[in-house]
């Protein structure tokens, strides 16, 4: 069969030991404000969709509570479901259930709401409960009891904002939580209106919580602290400023069997998420994966055990270079001129930061890691893989 005959990758997965036919989560937003949002996600390829957050009041927003820190970044402040629990259970969780949906009934924020809710949220036909709350203290007590009141698989959502979140997921899963979430949104954060002098959000104090791709390396950071802690063995759905399919990738590469999404259905709508299932299914062959679960943990074994103080090796092929000097300009040290088709590097000035690489857009400047000491030099030396790469990325020569 050719690459291009071959049929697509199956991003099948299970969660909680729940079949989820993507990987993708809609995570708890306005996206999944009542059953109609959640049966539309789920339409569009989520593997799964979780509630607004079901609280014993309804919320009143304040008026106006989403808007945009850049073109990838949000600021909010709307609370959590708007609706009364009541038709949470009889219609919307049914409804959305009923239609195919894998539903994660998602449960705040205090001990007395858990208790008034869980059961209820359970009984209604959530495959999956997820906890959420604003402080450990809280959540612990609430996944007890959850866990003695419910049957379902119970995940706890973690805020980025805690200040050793890895922790906290280590102590859900001593005290039995059956999954892990993270993270929620970001913050307080403050955006000011320019035009009307006054904070972009309308809440009581003007603050809002910040999601989308600012917050996914804080994310990224805690997911992995997760893992490499080895105290976290069960299965975790990572959240924040996935935009597209790469993104995506980074949260399976450091152990997470899913990932959610909530500000990219909002700036790129519901639809996207179908491009972003297409491309998650291409990428991962091209990265060398033959399955799904081949990449989660993927990075895992690659983290660093010690720092790395050693120098970067170039490469330069003008045949891609666009000659738009971003390498040169963006240089602190003055290390890099082009003279096309000739690229240059000071070594003397240069101080190994890398960035003028990871800037070319087109490819045409690599970089390649120097051995750190003279055992390394050895190792590496034996070590043909290494001169490989090198000799692979040298076609345009050194610079
Ligand atoms: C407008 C908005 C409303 C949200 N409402 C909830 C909510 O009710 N409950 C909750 O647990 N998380 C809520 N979140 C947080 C998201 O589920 C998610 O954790 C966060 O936005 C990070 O993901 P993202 O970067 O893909 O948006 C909300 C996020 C946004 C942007």
């Amino acid at each position: 069969m050719s690459e291009q005959t071959k049929a697509p990758l199956s991003l099948e997965t299970t969660f909680c030991g729940i079949r989820l036919q993507s990987p993708f989560i809609l995570s708890s937003g306005p996206g999944n404000f009542a059953s109609e949002g959640m049966i539309r996600a789920t339409e569009m390829g989520c593997g799964a969709v979780v509630t607004k957050t079901i609280r014993l009041q309804r919320a009143i927003n304040p008026v106006r509570h989403i808007g945009k820190i850049s073109e990838t970044t949000l600021i909010n402040a709307e609370k959590w479901a708007d609706s009364d629990r009541q038709l949470w259970y009889e219609k919307e969780i049914p409804e959305a259930v009923k239609a195919g949906a894998v539903v994660i009934g998602s449960v705040g924020h205090t001990l007395a709401e858990a208790k008034a809710i869980v059961a209820d949220v359970e009984r209604s036909g959530a495959q999956m409960i997820e906890l959420v709350s604003y402080t450990e203290d809280t959540l612990l007590p609430m996944l007890d009891y959850a866990k003695s009141h419910v049957s379902v698989p119970v995940l706890c959502k973690l805020s980025g904002n805690w200040a050793n979140a890895a922790e906290t997921a280590a102590k859900c899963i001593e005290h039995g939580a059956d999954g892990i979430a993270a993270i929620d949104s970001i913050g307080p954060v403050l955006s000011i209106d320019l035009e009307n002098r006054r904070p972009q959000m309308f809440s009581d104090d003007g603050f809002g919580w910040m999601s989308g791709a600012a917050i996914k390396p804080i994310s990224l950071r805690i997911n992995a602290q997760m893992q490499l802690s080895g105290r976290v063995n069960k299965d975790v759905y990572g959240i924040g400023g996935v935009m597209n399919a790469r993104d995506a990738m980074e949260y399976l590469m450091v152990g997470c069997k899913a990932v959610g999404i909530c500000s990219v259905a909002i700036l790129k709508g519901l639809p996207y998420v179908q491009k972003m299932i297409q491309e998650l299914a291409q990428l991962l062959p091209q990265l060398g994966f033959s399955s799904l679960d081949e990449a989660v943990g993927a990075a895992l074994p690659n983290f660093p055990k010690h720092e790395l103080v050693t120098g970067l090796d170039f490469a330069y092929d003008s045949a891609r270079c666009s000659r738009c000097e971003r390498c040169v300009r963006a240089c602190p040290y003055g290390a890099r001129t082009l003279d096309f088709p000739q690229m240059h590097v000071d070594s003397a000035l240069c101080r190994s930061c890398g960035i003028c690489a990871d800037l070319c857009a087109r490819g045409a400047l690599k970089s390649v890691i120097l051995p750190q000491t003279s055992r390394d030099v050895a190792d590496a030396a034996e070590s043909t893989a290494f001169y490989d790469t090198v000799a692979s990325l040298n076609q345009g020569g050194l610079v």
